[in-house]
């Protein structure tokens, strides 16, 4: 497959999307509350041409088709795309590719460019949002959904601030806009990037919501390992250190025990844009 982020490709078609893959049913529960406010701005769909942008393992992909759009999922992720479509079954529609969404040709001009937490890993967001533009009919949207910092994300950053003492020094120059899930963090970055892409009408809402993590705090320590910032550090760490670390995880846990089970809040940046351009 032809891309031009290489990086990112390695990443996501490898070990990452075997994880997200067994972790997609927990992962898309979890997401819930935000998914359904990324649809609800949506509004009606009905014979829209949609692209999903970084689709996955297809979640909202399914969702936009349910509501009658003609959807195009291009992911980058060959198995995230094998789940996506087992997912569909014998349906045409969605339809899944695996292409680079920097460089993806529409194969029909588009309504609306869609994305749940697929549109931060571009290594050069200005070139794919310009090429991406390119793709919408005049008058045609973008809708981004982007975590907002770590700070307002404790489901993310808990755990991984409680193990970062016993993780070795992580080294100089950790560019918080290098892609990754926090690049689009910053509303005036990303203003930057889509304006310089053609965009205009640019609008940022926050959405917060509180976020079923796991029902208890062994699941959510499992979880954090396997899918968090623990999860490729701790394969080099020696086992009393591990356990050390776990501990301290667990600790920080315990504040968000509810009766549901661990709940802790993440809060998005639900991002439209319009092409306003022929
Ligand atoms: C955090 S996951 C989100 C997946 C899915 N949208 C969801 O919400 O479950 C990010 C996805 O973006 C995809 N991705 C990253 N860079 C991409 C690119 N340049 N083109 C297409 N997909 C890309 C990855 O393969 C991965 O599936």
């Amino acid at each position: 497959m032809e891309t031009v982020n290489a990086d990112q490709f390695a990443y996501w078609d490898g070990d990452a999307g075997h994880v997200w893959v067994r972790h997609q049913t927990r992962l898309d529960q979890l997401m819930t509350p935000l998914t359904q406010a990324l649809l609800d701005r949506v509004g009606e769909a009905s014979g829209l041409a949609i692209l999903d942008l970084g689709c996955g393992c297809g979640e909202t992909s399914l969702a936009l088709a349910e509501r009658g759009a003609h959807v195009v999922g291009v992911d980058l992720s060959s198995p995230m795309l094998a789940r996506a479509v087992d997912r569909v079954g014998e349906a045409q529609n969605p339809m899944f590719i695996q292409a680079d969404g920097a460089t993806f040709e529409a194969l029909e001009p588009l309504d609306l460019i869609f994305s749940r937490f697929g549109a931060m890993f571009f290594q050069s967001p200005a070139d794919a949002f310009t090429h991406l533009r390119q793709q919408l009919k005049p008058g045609g949207e973008l809708l981004l959904g982007c975590w907002q910092p770590p700070a307002e994300n404790p489901w993310m950053s808990v755990g991984g601030r409680a193990i970062a003492p016993f993780l070795p020094p992580s080294g100089p120059g950790n560019d918080p806009r290098a892609p990754g899930p926090f690049a689009f963090s910053d509303p005036v970055y990303v203003t930057e990037i889509l304006t310089a892409a053609g965009f205009d009408s640019i609008e940022f809402e926050s959405v917060c919501e509180t976020l079923l993590v796991a029902e208890n705090i062994d699941a959510a320590v499992d979880f954090q390992c396997e899918l968090g910032p623990a999860a490729r550090a701790f394969k080099q760490l020696p086992e009393e250190v591990v356990q050390e670390a776990l501990a301290s995880m667990k600790q920080a846990l315990g504040p968000f025990v509810t009766d549901q089970g661990i709940e802790m809040s993440g809060s998005i940046w639900s991002i439209k844009a319009v092409n306003q351009r022929g």
